[in-house]
Order: C-alpha cells, then structure tokens, then sequence
C-alpha cells in the first residue's frame, strides 16, 4: 500500500516585495541578492495567518483532486510560523474548510516539514488507519525575519503550498529517507517566546531567525545528493530514472550544487525561488502545484522530492506521479 498526490494547491499574499524594495531598507543590493541566491521577489503576508493561507491551498489541492471536505480523513499541517501555540494550524484549516470527519495536527520540522509530513501520511494509510490526507505546509516567515539583517531578510517569503493523497496499490510513494542531528540546532533558527512566569528570572530571546549561511549552505550540498541517492537505491533506481527533482527552494546555487554532484543536467531541477523566495516548508508543495497547473507533470513520471532545514532535518522521496 502506498499514497498517491490525486490534486494540489497553493496560496500566496498578494503584496509583492521586490529585491530593489529592500535597497531602501538594509545595505544591499539587486545584483548582489540575485548573483548569491537567484531570488528575485518574494510575497509577504500584510495580514493573511498560516492558517488562511494552508486552507486556501488545501481547499485547491482538493478541487484539484475533485473531492469534497468532508470526506478528509487526515489533515497534517507542517510549519515552523504559526501565530498561535494552540489552537494548531491543522486544526484551523479543518474548521475553515469544513473537514468535519478528519483528524487534525501540526508538525514541525521547518523546512523539511512537508517531506516529514508527507511521510507521515504515508505511514497512516500503509498501517491502514486512514485511507486519505490532506498535507500542507504553510508559513508567514515574515514575522520571524529581522527586516535590518541583510543576510537572512533578503531569502525569506511566505505561502503555502497542499497535497491532497490518497491510498493506492502501485506507484505513488516508492521510497523515502529522513534525518535529523539536532547537536546541529545552533546553525539555524530563532523564534523564541519568553519565559514570563513570575518565578523565571531575567530571559534572554532570540525572537527573528539567525543563521550561519555558509553552514547551512554547505550541509545542504552535501547532504541533499546522499538523500536522494539513499531514497532511489531504495527504490531500485538510479540518477537516469529521474524525471524532475523537486528540491526546497532555498538558493539557486545550491541546487547548482546538488546538480553537479548528483551528475544530472540542472533543466531537470525545476525552480521558483526566483519568485516565491525561500518559503521553508511551503516551498515544495508550492512548485510541485505550479507544475501541476503548468501540465508539466504527467502520469507515471518519477520524481524526487528533497528537503532539508532546520534542527537540522533533511529527507527526501521518490514517486511516480
Ligand atoms: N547584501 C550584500 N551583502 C551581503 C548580504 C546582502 N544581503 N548578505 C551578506 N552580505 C555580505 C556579508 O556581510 C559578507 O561581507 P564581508 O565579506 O565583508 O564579510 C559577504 O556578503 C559574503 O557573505 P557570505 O555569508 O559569505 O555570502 P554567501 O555567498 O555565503 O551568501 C547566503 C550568503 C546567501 C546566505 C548563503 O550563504 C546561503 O544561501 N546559505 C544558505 C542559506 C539558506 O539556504 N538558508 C535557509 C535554508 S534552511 C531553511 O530554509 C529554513
């Protein structure tokens, strides 16, 4: 048993943010922010939640698929920027879409999260307690950048991206690999709450992502190619079995990177960042639905999803559409 992507969605913020918009506001550039990470723009919530935007593209990922809400079993809902603790992000979306019948929680493996998620769902449906899933990852990163660091405010945008799966006897799902190392947890993050009991004394906090770019940088050239090779051998397949692989869209010259190393020709990467920015565990979903509506993929295609982020995780998959 296995899942199967019947349909996909996605949401974005209308409020476009442009490279030269953020000249004006930290010590940067155009040409610099395109030549070292490919980006572009990027969208920006002014008000939309995590919540409204993973619903928008799950009620999507469900027309796409021609379903009706109530037939949902399992709603997950990966991402690191919900504006609440609780009630959870999964939960919201199954309010506001009117998956009365699911099942509905959040998950947390920040850029990575959707492949986790995704995994997740797999393993519901092959121990057989639920037949479907809805999967999302959903994030308002904007609120968690320090817009005066140049290094990290120039990489990040919003949105959310859905995958509506079903159960299936063939195909689908072939493989998957996921890995965390969490001693590595200093390189990226950020996001703290302060401790505000009245016995806590004195906190410190850490309220905007702070990152060693080069670190994470290199972890991702390094570990995406051995992800992917460790999901395909699983699969019984190989680099030329590949029809697209569908990396986190967090740099341009990482995925040149994993390219090279995985000896594929790059037209085999396909790629928004320059659009959408790095949007953490949106971004996966998100390329995966403009391929979709795009018709770039077609039945019984392979495809290798793979991500990485913070903790640090990093996983990847393999499917036949
Ligand atoms: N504009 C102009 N100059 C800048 C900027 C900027 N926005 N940011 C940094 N610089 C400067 C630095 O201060 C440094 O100056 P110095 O030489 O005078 O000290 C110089 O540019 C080079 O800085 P580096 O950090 O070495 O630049 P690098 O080529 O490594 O690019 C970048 C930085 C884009 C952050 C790169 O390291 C990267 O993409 N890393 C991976 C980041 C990433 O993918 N993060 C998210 C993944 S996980 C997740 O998605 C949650």
């Amino acid at each position: 048993m296995s899942i199967h992507i019947m349909g996909t969605g996605s949401a974005l913020p209308g409020r476009v943010v442009e490279n030269r918009e953020l000249e004006g506001m930290v010590d940067t550039s155009d040409e610099w922010i395109r030549e070292r990470t490919g980006i572009g723009s990027r969208h920006v919530s002014t008000g939309q939640t995590v919540a409204e935007l993973a619903a928008d593209a799950c009620q999507r990922a469900l027309e796409d698929a021609g379903k009706q809400a109530e037939e949902v079993e399992l709603i997950l809902a990966a991402t690191c920027s919900p504006e609440e603790a609780a009630p959870c992000v999964a939960c919201q979306v199954q309010s506001r879409i009117g998956a009365g019948n699911a099942v509905a929680f959040d998950l947390n493996a920040a850029c990575a999260g959707f492949l986790f998620a995704l995994h997740t769902a797999w393993a519901y449906v092959e121990a057989g307690i639920y037949r479907n899933a809805l999967v999302v990852g959903s994030e308002v990163l904007s609120k968690l950048v320090d817009w005066e660091d140049r290094s990290t405010c120039i990489l990040f945008g919003d949105g959310a991206g859905a995958v509506y799966v079903e159960n299936c006897q063939e195909g689908g799902l072939l493989s998957f690999v996921q890995h965390a190392d969490g001693k590595k947890g200093g390189v990226l993050g950020g996001g703290a709450r302060l401790l505000s009991n009245p016995w806590a004394g004195q906190q410190e906090c850490q309220p905007f992502f702070r990152m060693d770019g080069r670190e994470v940088f290199s972890f991702a050239v390094r570990q995406v190619p051995l992800n992917v090779e460790e999901a395909l051998g699983k699969a019984g397949l190989g680099i030329p079995d590949v029809d697209l692989f569908v990396l986190h869209q967090a740099n341009r010259r990482i995925i040149e990177g994993i390219a090279k190393r995985l000896g594929a020709d790059l037209s085999r990467f396909p790629m928004n960042l320059e659009r959408v920015g790095n949007t953490s565990s949106a971004a996966i979903p998100l390329l995966l639905d403009e391929l979709n509506r795009q018709g770039r993929l077609k039945r019984g295609m392979r495809l290798v999803l793979s991500g990485f982020g913070a903790g640090l995780t990093c996983g990847a998959c393999v499917m036949e559409w």
